[in-house]
């Protein structure tokens, strides 16, 4: 059966607007301030669907104060990077991942099809014109922030009539402060950050505002993350912001890698699927998507079976975790050095791709 023709807007139709005042680029900056010159915006509503891209001067949105998405939440956004090479080169990593999470999405928020591909031309083009903000620098990035918003202009909870497809670019660096420094984690079963049925495996505004809460207890427990923990048996979901990997010796004596499955309440990350994919073509030992609960952890930590444990994102890449506290006690992770030799060996080939040092079809050029 041919494949549905999804109405959309088209690369072809991009209009570009260059900024006559260029801001000139910092040095160091803090994630998320400062943005690039441009952005690209992709309007549709109802009776006329969608508009043609635009990519204009970075600026300000206007809003009608009833907007729909800052009343009901109804938006979601994507994360993914543009990478400099040595050979000056730009790629993005798998974005196709990204933008058809994204597809999902907004399915989930009731808000409008469109072409990953076409989005994903526009994008290239708006990374083209900003290029010389991609830092020159094998830990740097620029950060490309896909968003999608109902600006329905009305009160009352329903379908949007009007939206905004748009993209903005800032320059990242290392994410986590102390970089080298494992993570410490607060697992408190009293908070849940998705639940069967719920919106845990899509990338909504709402799933994360209501994470900062916990965030901060974690913070007060001297932790720098929550472990997020579901149901009656503790069960291992996500770190933080990040999908998560235990690497150890399974009930069965065997060397596992193991991460929860993707039930609907796990995001499926793009770097979770790259360890997967990676660790499975390599061979060396079982690597699993397979239910993982706070109780089968503190068994192998007691019985010295873990490896390792460590936090996977776009934002982070490969995180090793070094304590957890659970139930008032400290749980300490293994981790040789800071960094186990899997999560340095897992960064080093992840790397080696983005940054275009191992030639992958994993990676897309500007
Ligand atoms: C809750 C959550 N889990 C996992 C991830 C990691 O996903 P990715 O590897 O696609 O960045 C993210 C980041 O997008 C996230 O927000």
């Amino acid at each position: 059966m041919a494949d549905k023709i999804i109405p959309s807007f088209k690369a072809a139709d991009l209009v570009i607007e260059l900024s006559s005042t260029p801001k000139p680029k910092p040095d160091v900056i803090p994630f998320g301030t400062v943005f690039t010159d441009h952005m690209l915006t992709i309007e549709w509503n109802a009776s006329e669907g969608w508009q043609a891209p635009l990519i204009k001067p970075f600026g300000n949105l206007s809003l009608h104060p009833a907007t729909s998405s800052l009343h009901y939440a109804i938006q979601l956004y994507e994360g993914l990077k543009a990478y400099r090479g040595d050979d000056k080169q730009l790629r993005f990593f798998r974005p196709m991942l990204n933008l058809k999470r994204m597809s999902n999405t907004a399915k989930r928020a009731c808000l409008p099809a469109f072409d990953e591909s076409e989005f994903l031309e526009c994008i290239r083009q708006l990374v083209e014109t900003d290029k010389d903000w991609v830092p020159h620098s094998d830990s740097g990035s620029l950060y490309i922030r896909p968003t999608f918003i109902a600006t329905e202009p009305a009160l009352g909870l329903r379908k949007p009539g009007s939206a905004l497809l748009y993209v903005i670019l800032c320059q990242v660096g290392s994410y986590f402060k102390n970089k080298a420094e494992p993570l410490s984690m607060w697992a408190d079963p009293k908070y849940t950050r998705a639940w069967k049925g719920g919106t845990g495996d899509c990338k909504m505004g709402g799933n994360y505002g209501c994470s900062l809460f916990p965030q901060y207890e974690a913070e007060e427990h001297g932790c720098q993350q929550a472990l997020w923990l579901y149901g009656e048996d503790h069960q291992i979901t996500e770190a933080g912001t990040m999908n998560l990997f235990l690497h150890w010796i399974n009930e069965d004596g065997e060397e596992e890698l193991a991460t929860p499955p993707l039930d609907g309440l796990i995001l499926p990350g793009v770097t979770r699927l790259s360890v997967l994919e990676l660790t499975r073509k390599w061979g060396e030992f079982k690597v699993t998507e397979r239910y993982l609960t706070m109780s089968q952890l503190c068994s192998a930590l007691k019985q010295q079976r873990v490896k390792g444990m460590f936090g996977s994102g776009t934002a982070s890449m490969i995180c090793p975790i070094g304590h957890i506290v659970y139930q008032g006690e400290k749980l300490h992770i293994p981790c040789q050095d800071n960094n186990s030799l899997l999560t340095q060996r897992l960064t080093k080939e992840l790397t080696d791709i983005q940054y275009g040092c191992t030639p992958s079809d994993w990676t897309v050029l500007v």
